[in-house]
């Protein structure tokens, strides 16, 4: 067995029967898949419960190729990059776009996975395309941005692809000409010089500083980002909700297949609603800063954090009737599970 308390950023002391990494993607036609597996970048969005029964591999593969035309800069980066160094070399170099993203942990491999955002922006304006192997059928291959089935924080590689695809590299595709996105409100009262390098990494500053005020830095507190989506609900349901709460912050997102209104809640909102922040189980903490991120203090367990879930997702549902889903990948001994109210730790 071996530790894994290092390798995930909300730092359980649980182990790993064996973990293998990878710092080229060919060394992955040799990983034996058929026995039970797991694909980790830096572990930023992912907590294990419990010691993990089978394999963990690890993606490590370094390196950026620049290339360009006269509209777009394109880059080919490999999976194992860091997130925050590219967004960091990316503005050194004039390449401007990745600033609403900065500061986010994790491998440049795992952003597609969850479609990562911040700020107005998600990582799916960016991608163009997505270069991985395919397990079953031993191959690599390369997905377009539209193959990759992006939307808020999903993918095929949540869904169809899940435990099929390694990605090994993301191809990321800049217009020259750029422009700022300064939608989200703390964002607004930027004032923009209009040189865009200038501009670009106001923007940058301006979410380093947010984010460093709300949420803990995984390396001084161990935590795994936001833990929950923001739920998305129909109009009818927001409208009897805004009845008893008519501060609930709420953002239309589109029509669903019946052309009804859809609204994407604030899961951090909801929570602090329902008075869970500083709420601790064992030294599991809600952030008193930014509900949606829960702490680790140490001196916890799988168990601890599973009835962290369950008592948030239950309290949600009483007061607002509103299902809350855990964004985190959470791992248990014999694989990843989702912590629902009906199923404790539910395979598949
Ligand atoms: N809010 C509260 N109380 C809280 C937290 C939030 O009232 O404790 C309210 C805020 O006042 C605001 C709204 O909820 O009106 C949204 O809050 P915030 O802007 O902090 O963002 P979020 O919805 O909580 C999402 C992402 C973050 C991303 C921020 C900024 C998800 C699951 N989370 O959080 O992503 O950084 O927006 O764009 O979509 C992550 O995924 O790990 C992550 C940190």
């Amino acid at each position: 067995m071996l530790p894994l308390q290092s390798r995930h950023t909300f730092a359980l002391p649980v182990m790993a029967r064996d973990i293998i990494e990878i710092s080229k993607a060919e060394q992955l036609t040799e990983v034996d898949f058929n026995i039970p597996f797991m694909i980790l970048g830096e572990g930023s969005n992912t907590v294990f419960l419990n010691d993990y029964s089978g394999l963990v591999i690890s993606m490590r593969n370094k390196g950026i190729e620049k290339t360009q035309d006269d509209e777009f800069i394109y880059l080919n980066v490999a999976a194992g990059e860091n997130w925050h160094e590219l967004v960091c070399s990316t503005l050194a170099d004039g390449i401007l776009g990745l600033e609403n993203l900065a500061l986010i942990p994790g491998s440049v491999g795992a952003t597609p996975v969850q479609n990562i955002g911040a700020y107005g922006v998600e990582v799916k304006q960016l991608i163009e395309y997505v270069k991985g192997y395919n397990i079953n059928q031993k191959r690599f291959y390369t997905l377009s941005n539209e193959q990759c089935e992006f939307s808020y924080r999903e993918s095929i590689f949540k869904g169809q692809l899940k435990q099929k695809f390694v990605i090994t590299e993301v191809g990321f595709k800049f217009k020259k000409s750029w422009r700022a996105e300064l939608s989200y409100g703390p964002l607004k009262k930027i004032l923009l010089t209009g040189n865009n390098k200038e501009d670009a990494k106001k923007i940058f500053h301006q979410v380093v500083a947010i984010r460093e005020e709300k949420l803990p830095d995984p390396k001084k507190i161990p935590n795994a980002g936001s833990f929950f989506k923001n739920p998305i609900i129909l109009e009818p349901k927001l409208q009897k909700i805004i009845k008893e709460y008519p501060k609930i912050p709420h953002y239309p997102v589109g029509l669903n297949s019946q052309n009804i209104k859809a609204f994407k809640l604030a899961a951090g909102w909801l929570i602090e609603q329902a008075n869970f922040k500083g709420f601790r189980i064992a030294g599991i903490e809600v952030n008193p800063k930014q509900a949606l991120v829960l702490l680790n203090h140490g001196n916890s367990t799988g168990e601890d954090i599973t009835n962290m879930i369950l008592s948030i997702q239950q309290t949600i549902k009483d007061k607002f009737s509103v299902d809350l889903e855990h964004e985190v990948r959470i791992i248990d001994t014999d694989g990843e599970c989702k912590i629902t109210l009906n199923h404790s730790c539910f395979k598949g």
